[in-house]
């Protein structure tokens, strides 16, 4: 197995998670980054987070240097934003081809994960999608027992 973790992450929880898994996978990293960045209060970057998924926005992201036809596995996470995947992963996702490659997908959130797995899945056309994982934080407290995730971890190793 040749895997890679590629996520985004605007506060930091979600590249713990990401780091977290691809040490215990012994997994590439990459991360999405937006070429604007996020500015103002967290209520203020809550509000545009809102207007951005109603809308179906994509901000632009920089590019990726990773050549994703080297890896068999992928390894999606993203925060919840307005219980969906955050719009910079909504980039990524609409340009990248993950058609063949086993993918999975985690997602960070205050305990809201709406649709965010289904989107996930449904974006993915042509992969196998093989299931998402609702990691929940208070803030910046873990609150999902890290257990789970390594569980959830080592079961995409086995397989
Ligand atoms: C724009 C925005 C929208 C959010 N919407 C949700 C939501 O719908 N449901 C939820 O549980 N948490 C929501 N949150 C909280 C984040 O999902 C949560 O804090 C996440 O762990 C942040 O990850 P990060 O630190 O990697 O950015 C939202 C946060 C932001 C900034």
């Amino acid at each position: 197995m040749r895997a890679i973790v590629i996520y985004y992450s605007l506060g930091g929880n979600t590249k713990r998670i990401a780091r977290l898994i691809s040490d215990r996978l012994g997994a590439d990293m990459a991360e999405i980054e937006t070429v604007q960045e996020y500015t103002g209060s967290y209520n203020d970057i809550v509000n545009q987070g809102q207007r951005e998924v109603n809308k179906g926005f994509m901000p632009d992201i920089k590019p990726l240097s990773v050549d994703l036809s080297a890896y068999d596995t992928v390894i999606l996470g993203s925060p919840v934003w307005w219980y969906t995947f955050a719009p910079a992963m909504k980039t990524f996702l609409s340009n990248a081809d993950l058609s063949g490659k086993a993918v999975y997908a985690f997602a960070t959130n205050g305990g809201w994960l709406g649709n965010t797995i289904e989107d996930f899945q449904n974006a993915c056309a042509g992969a196998d999608f093989r299931g998402g994982l609702d990691i929940r934080f208070d803030t910046k407290t873990l609150k999902t027992p890290e257990d789970k995730i390594i569980k959830w971890v080592d079961e995409i190793k086995n397989k």
